[in-house]
Formats: structure tokens, C-alpha cells, sequence
């Protein structure tokens, strides 16, 4: 498992509490902004993932998910936290909601992913987008 993370504090906290956890062996976690790191994974060839979860700044979601393509294969599943956001992603009024909304279109339309959107009650509805990949 690669965990990517921006903040450096996280990073370390991250990093302590996998120790702790006895996970060392099987977690690495990758400091810097997603995009970076993503194109540098693609660049390592790196083996497909069996599974991406998608949870950083909203902003990025479209680009995460092209970036998660890439690094998938048939049968990987792709997911993303906080798909829906109490209907604030339909008609979007901010940056962060338009970048949700797109790549809640993407789902929907990419013929490369088989998706759907999972409704939660977290206080508000959310939802967690679960798409699985189709082709290579
Ligand atoms: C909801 S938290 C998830 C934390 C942790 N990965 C987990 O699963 O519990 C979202 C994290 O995304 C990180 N983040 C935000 N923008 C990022 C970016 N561009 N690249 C990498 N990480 C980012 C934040 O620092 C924050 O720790």
C-alpha cells in the first residue's frame, strides 16, 4: 500500500503511527503534492494497483482519477470520499464543488469505468463514488 500525503506533519504522524501499527513493511508513505507523485509512479511503471482511493483537495479529483487510471488495470477499483457533499456538487458554486461535479460526470460518462455513487449520512448526505475499471 502507497499512501501519498502533502503536509509534512501528517507525513511523520502517518509514518509513527503505521510503525506502531507493525505495518512497515507492507505501507509506504510518499510526502509531496499527489500530482507530482502520481506522474512519478506512472513513470516507475509501477504495478497496477488493486485499488485507489481518492481523498486529498476536491480540486484535484479529475486529474487524480486520470493519474488512477493509469496506474490500474482491468478489474481495479477506483474510489473517491466525499462524492456528493449535501447536493452542493450538482449545481456547483465554488471551485472545489465544479471539480466534484466533473468527476462525478466523468464516472458517469467514461467508458474505460463501470461506477456508481454510494449516498451516506454523515449529518448531511455524502457519498463515496466506487467505480471499477474495465480496460487497460
Ligand atoms: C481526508 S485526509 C486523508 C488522510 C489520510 N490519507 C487518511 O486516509 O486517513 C486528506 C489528506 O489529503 C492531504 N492532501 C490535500 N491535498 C493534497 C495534495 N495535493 N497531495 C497530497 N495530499 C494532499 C491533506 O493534507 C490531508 O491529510
Amino acid at each position: 500500500m502507497i499512501s501519498l500525503e502533502l503536509s509534512e506533519t501528517r507525513v511523520e504522524v502517518a509514518r509513527e503511527n503505521i510503525t506502531e501499527a507493525g505495518l512497515g513493511e507492507k505501507v509506504e508513505v510518499r510526502a509531496g503534492d499527489a500530482r507530482a507523485l502520481l506522474a512519478e509512479m506512472v513513470e516507475e511503471e509501477i504495478e497496477p494497483f488493486d485499488l485507489t482511493f481518492i481523498d486529498a483537495d476536491k480540486e484535484g479529483y479529475p486529474e487524480y482519477l486520470e493519474w488512477s487510471l493509469r496506474l490500474s488495470r482491468p478489474g481495479s477499483l477506483i474510489l473517491a470520499d466525499n462524492a456528493i457533499r449535501g447536493g452542493s456538487v450538482i449545481e456547483p458554486e465554488d471551485e472545489s464543488a465544479r471539480a466534484t461535479h466533473e468527476f462525478n460526470e466523468s464516472l458517469a460518462k467514461d467508458p474505460r469505468l463501470s461506477a456508481l455513487i454510494l449516498p451516506l449520512i454523515r449529518g448531511r448526505v455524502d457519498g463515496i463514488a466506487i467505480a471499477r475499471v474495465l480496460v487497460d
